[in-house]
């Protein structure tokens, strides 16, 4: 038992008054329930796949559990293990091939616990430079991938929606500056992809900004005939209110990446920001065959990759990776009374405290997870594990091709596959989907291209076999 815990001043028995920050024979026992749990659910090979229930099942199988005297951690925790864990899809299921599966490695996992148990304030150098440091670190193997300069730094944030727009934010303020006060009152525009995430388009709507989307090519890419197209089209008045352009490296549907190259060659002609959706698809810079696809993202003001998706770190995680970190603290940076004691501080290396990197304050030290997985395993090992993935796709896409009842859409330029069941209604693809998963084989759930239903796998688990896509091609028939 450990010792240092803090005990109630009294003598242990809950009635003599205050206890929940105190330590007791009872918070021990759910201790190590807890921790038990915890590791028998990272441990589980695979875990069951689990499945959403209504309002009126859960309301009948748990009912009410918020009450004045609580339930006791034991009652609580088996609620959680035995009904609401149940109710919510495992997301590292192997078979879980719909929108960006996670698939988080053991070291990750276990580092988030420990995490968690340590509730460190990650927004500041002063209160966690040792968090930030080892952050930093990890952001610098994500940047080098892209052969962003030594200078460049970046921040982890909760996921892609808020890198995109943090990034977005900071691009707004830099055109705003270089028009030396022309446009304080002029709506920016974004230059992006129809293939581009939906948060692109949140972050436009967030900051009030307008957008020209670009039609994207034959093959879902934004083309840099189209792109060039698009933006001749726009007036000078216009042309000049374009505070970035957004190129996306591994669109979310498709899987494809936009022509990098040509998108920061306008942003240069134009001196405007580039910025590079990479939260699914940039984890792949790490994969030796598919790296060349890549070209043009060393040309960006900034990208972003998540960690949680393809980067096998545990939920919330995405690297938000400035070239120009100055901007972004300018851009981001919280000024109060109380917080001007942190801005007087030694930064470290990090230039800026990670609270002025983006449109947050408070933060966990989120990178730590995916941290003390690459600190463990090494870089080869992601190279291996990408690689792994890619392998499967390419497999899975030629058995595809071999099927009489099936059709490749589109030959996988990383791990996502769209290809269409012959004869299919989209009520048939929706009946499929929710048998598969009703009966814990498989999560894939339709999608829609060019106005057909059709279907999607995104592989990013490296546990996921080709024996059990296979299954999965073969149910179709
Ligand atoms: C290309 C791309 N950008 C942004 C996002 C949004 O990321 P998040 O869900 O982490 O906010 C996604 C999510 O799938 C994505 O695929």
């Amino acid at each position: 038992m450990v010792t240092n815990l803090p005990v109630h001043p009294s003598s242990g028995n809950e009635s003599d008054g205050y206890w929940m920050h105190y330590h007791d024979q009872d918070s021990e026992k759910l201790a190590d329930a807890v921790i038990e749990y915890a590791l028998d659910r990272i441990r589980l090979d695979p875990p069951p796949l689990d499945g959403p229930k209504t309002l009126s099942q859960l309301q009948q199988l748990v009912g009410n559990t918020i009450t004045p005297e609580g339930l006791g951690g034991l009652r609580a925790l088996e609620i959680f293990t035995t009904q609401l864990s149940r109710a919510c899809i495992s997301v590292d299921h192997p078979s879980f091939l719909s929108f960006v599966p996670g698939a988080p490695t053991e070291s990750a996992v276990l580092f988030d616990l420990v995490l968690s148990a340590s509730n460190i304030y990650a927004g500041s150098w002063l209160e966690s430079s040792g968090a930030v440091y080892a952050e930093n670190q990890a952001l610098q193997w994500v940047a080098s991938l892209a052969n962003f300069p030594t200078t460049s730094r970046g921040v982890f944030v909760s996921g892609g929606t808020a890198g995109n727009l943090s990034a977005l934010i900071a691009a707004r303020w830099r055109w705003r500056q270089n028009g030396q006060g022309k446009f304080d009152a002029v709506r920016p525009l974004i230059v992006t992809s129809s293939g581009s995430h939906s948060s692109v388009g949140l972050a436009v709507n967030a900051m009030d900004a307008d957008v020209v989307k670009v039609v994207a090519d034959k093959q879902g890419r934004m083309s840099g005939v189209n792109l060039r197209a698009a933006i001749a089209n726009l007036s000078d008045q216009d042309r000049k209110r374009i505070s970035a352009i957004v190129a996306t490296s591994g669109t979310t549907n498709l899987g494809v990446i936009d022509d990098l190259v040509a998108a920061g060659d306008q942003a240069r002609e134009l001196g405007t920001w580039f910025h590079i959706d990479g939260a699914y698809g940039a984890a792949a810079l790490c994969a030796p065959s598919v790296r060349h696809l890549f070209v043009g993202i060393e040309m960006a003001d900034s990208f972003i990759v998540d960690p949680h998706k393809w980067l096998f770190g545990p939920f919330d995680c995405c690297a938000l990776i400035y070239r120009d970190p100055d901007t972004a603290r300018r851009a981001h940076t919280q000024r109060a009374e109380y917080l001007e004691v942190l801005q007087q501080q030694d930064l470290g290396d990090s230039l800026a405290n990670p609270a002025d990197m983006a449109h947050h304050l408070s933060r966990r030290a989120r990178g730590l997870p995916f941290w003390f997985s690459v600190a463990t395993h090494g870089t080869e090992a992601y190279e291996e594990a990408m690689e792994i993935t890619l392998q499967v796709t390419r497999e899975a896409a030629q058995i595809i091709k071999n099927m009489s009842f099936l059709e490749l859409l589109l030959e996988p330029e990383l791990s996502i596959i769209v290809f269409r069941r012959n004869g299919w209604t989209p009520q048939q693809y929706q009946q499929w989907s929710d048998k598969m998963l009703n009966e814990g084989r498989a999560f894939v759930v339709p999608t829609t291209w060019n106005g057909e239903t059709v279907l999607r796998f995104c592989i990013i688990n490296p546990r996921t076999t080709i024996e059990e896509v296979s299954d999965i091609i073969n149910s179709l028939e």
